[in-house]
């Protein structure tokens, strides 16, 4: 079946196509460049290729990114597609991470363990399939932000798919506690169950509800829920934030929500919204693709819209 992949507008699709800095070699067309794109529904909106685009030019690497939107329903037939013409890597956004898992011929743990894929490479007939979504997370905060997760106590909001793919980077860390805490107790006792089935340990690991929190105090709050989505803030008791801590919200261009909010009033000192994750899982993917590592700062600090 033929489906005709495109990208969905001139305005969102950068084309770029980095050239060797001394100008006596050959310059590289667009043509000859290879090929990446993100693929969701709806796509028009995303801001990976333009974080792409930076990278590219900084490290001087022949390449296009472009915007996909997938049909719904049609995720194989249009990463089919886009590798018969010359496709070597695609980024997954909501809502094919799942199907992007089902199309891999090789899941990575990280894609594994979250249940989903946020990029994949294509080596021949193989695609290969990785979710760097908590690796990003983890490199914003402990590298970024200076904020060690090893040894300390670290609280995760939510139960969901953000949530689920940061457990085993946030766990590989070695925390002192990570403690999963959802709306909804039972959607969290569940995850953190599958992690301890897999192997990890119940003493550092646990689930439940937000009224299970108590008087506990936690080093790293992260805030994985969509209730920042809707501009809603989340029952907390006051005993969990700590002044020298950080409060992390994974959402990104919606300066102080409600969860940060909270934080600032409860004196937390270091607050942060998610661009920092969004710009370092995109790092990680560009690294897997063309094996050089951008310098992440430079496009951090461009996206970076100001918490207050
Ligand atoms: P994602 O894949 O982005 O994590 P999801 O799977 O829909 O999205 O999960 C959304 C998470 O945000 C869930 O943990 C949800 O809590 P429930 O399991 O109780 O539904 C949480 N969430 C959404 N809105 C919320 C709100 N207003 N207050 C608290 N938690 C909220």
């Amino acid at each position: 079946m033929g489906v005709n992949v495109q990208t969905v507008s001139p305005f969102t699709s950068v084309t770029i196509a980095a050239f060797p800095l001394f100008s006596d070699l050959t310059p590289m067309s667009a043509a000859s460049a290879d090929r990446y794109a993100v693929i969701g529904n709806p796509i028009s909106h995303s801001k990976s290729p333009a974080i792409h685009a930076a990278f590219a030019q900084a490290t001087g690497q022949a390449m296009t990114y472009t915007t996909l939107e997938g049909p719904l329903g049609q995720f194989a037939a249009a990463v089919d597609a886009f590798r018969q013409q010359g496709g070597r890597g695609l980024n997954v956004t909501i809502p094919f991470k799942l199907d992007a898992c089902a199309y891999a011929t090789d899941l990575a743990e990280s894609a594994r363990a979250a249940g989903a894929a946020n990029a994949l490479k294509f080596e021949g007939d193989r695609c290969y399939a990785e979710n760097f979504d908590g690796v990003g997370l983890v490199r914003d905060i402990t590298h970024n932000l200076g904020q060690a997760i090893a040894g300390r106590r670290v609280l995760l909001l939510g139960a969901g798919g953000a949530s689920r793919g940061a457990i085993l980077p946030l766990l590989a860390q070695g925390p002192d506690r990570l403690l999963v805490a959802n709306r909804t107790a039972d959607k969290a006792a569940a995850l953190v169950q599958e992690f301890i089935d897999r192997g990890a340990s119940a003493s550092v690991l646990a689930g439940g509800g937000f009224d299970a929190l108590g008087q506990d105090r936690f080093d790293v709050i992260i805030n994985a829920t969509a209730a920042s989505l809707s501009n809603l803030g989340l029952p907390l008791p006051s005993s969990v934030w700590s002044a020298d801590g950080l409060a992390y919200d994974m959402v990104y261009g919606k300066g102080l929500t409600p969860f940060l909010r909270t934080a600032q009033q409860a004196g937390v000192q270091r607050l942060a919204d998610g661009v920092g994750m969004l710009v370092e899982q995109a790092a990680e993917a560009f690294v897997w693709w063309r094996g050089v590592r951008p310098n992440t700062r430079p496009v951090i600090d461009q996206m970076t819209v100001p918490l207050n």
